[in-house]
């Protein structure tokens, strides 16, 4: 199977077996089936935060479990169900026409339900964890199913369990087959963010409404994001580095206009688009693999790219990056 449909940056790579996933009772099957059962196994979801760079060897079970419900009302919350396979803005969507309110700055995100716990996705001041009520999973080796609180996923920026392979770590050890949300009551709408401020700011509303914010965020991220089903591309391709307040010194020192939010413990996170675009990297290209004229922290598919151009176009900015600033960027998705 070739696996260039099921990556949103589009990159060719042969998987030997792919299996789909409709339901728990298929994940039970794959585990207790003679062959398959012993075989390493590659979890794909919507494929928008992977980069493929050779042939997947593992089985890939491509998760496509449906499903989208309340499922409780508390007085703090609505929970609400969805299936690993939903797509992550369906759900969104779906929540904010509900009525239940609270996961709309994280509109438009590319990728699946299942997929968005992995990295525990975030956008304008919102992150995963926050709205997360507990995981669905079953083990890939005994099957058992287990329900993980989101205290126990080890959530960090862009990081959890589910990516981890050290010790604890669930990578390739466990699928995640449901997931639990919770949408907030009472309400309070998440604003900081300097692109929404400057859309209240236009459109002169000061108390917006949930399905206000949900619409905002779409514009915002179609002004400055490629659509993956156009420009094929994973999303931010490096993290937001994190340096201390005294080397973030240094930098202002010499680059005064440096694009920096300072964080609760003294650090400081800088923003990894501008240090790239300060290296004159935005609308360069590498073989098939460019860099978005409009966000120079996407990389982006121009027709035929291989997964190996977008590792060199992605070494080579890491490079210049370090040489002018002296900061290493660790790239966003997962590079296989
Ligand atoms: N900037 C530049 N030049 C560029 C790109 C950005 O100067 O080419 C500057 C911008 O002017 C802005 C700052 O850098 O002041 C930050 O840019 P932006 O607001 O676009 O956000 P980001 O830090 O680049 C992060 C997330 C996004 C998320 C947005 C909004 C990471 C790695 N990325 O991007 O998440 O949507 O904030 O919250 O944390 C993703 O993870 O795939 C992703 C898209």
């Amino acid at each position: 199977v070739n696996l260039k449909p099921y990556n949103s940056f589009g990159l060719p790579a042969l998987a030997a077996r792919l299996v789909r996933i409709r339901s728990e009772a298929d994940v039970r099957r794959v585990v207790d089936h003679p062959e398959l059962g012993r075989s390493p196994k590659f979890v794909l979801g919507g494929g928008s935060n992977i980069v493929l760079t050779r042939d997947v060897t593992a089985v890939v079970l491509k998760m496509e479990i449906p499903g989208l419900r309340l499922l409780e009302e508390r007085e703090d919350a609505w929970i609400i169900e969805a299936g690993a396979g939903v797509l992550w803005h369906e759900a969104v969507q779906w929540a904010i026409e509900q009525g239940y309110p609270g996961l709309e700055n994280l509109a438009l995100i590319p990728g699946t339900v299942g997929a968005a716990p992995v990295q525990n996705i975030g956008a304008y001041g919102v992150e995963l964890k926050d709205r997360l009520d507990s995981v669905q999973v079953i083990d890939l080796v005994t099957g058992r199913p287990a329900l993980l609180p989101a205290s126990v996923c080890r959530f960090g920026y862009r990081d959890s369990v589910f990516k981890q392979s050290g010790f604890g770590g669930l990578a390739g050890k466990s699928v995640i087959t449901k997931v639990r949300l919770r949408c907030l009551k009472p309400w309070q709408p998440v604003l900081g963010y300097l692109d929404l401020e400057r859309k209240m700011h236009e459109s002169g509303i000061s108390a917006p409404t949930a399905a206000q914010i949900f619409a905002w965020v779409c514009e915002i991220r179609r002004a400055k994001l490629p659509d993956p089903a156009r420009i094929g591309n994973a999303g931010s391709f490096f993290k937001n580095p994190v340096v201390s307040a005294e080397q973030c010194r240094d930098i202002i020192g010499r680059d005064p206009h440096i694009v920096h939010y300072p964080m609760a413990d003294g650090s400081v996170k800088l923003a990894a688009g501008w240090l790239i675009d300060a290296c004159g990297w935005k609308g360069k290209s590498v073989g098939g693999a460019g860099v978005y004229e409009k966000q120079a922290l996407v990389l982006v598919n121009r027709g035929e790219a291989r997964g190996a151009e977008v590792v060199t176009l992605a070494r080579a900015i890491q490079e210049s990056v370090y040489g002018r600033f002296g900061i290493r960027l660790e790239p966003e998705p997962i590079v296989l």
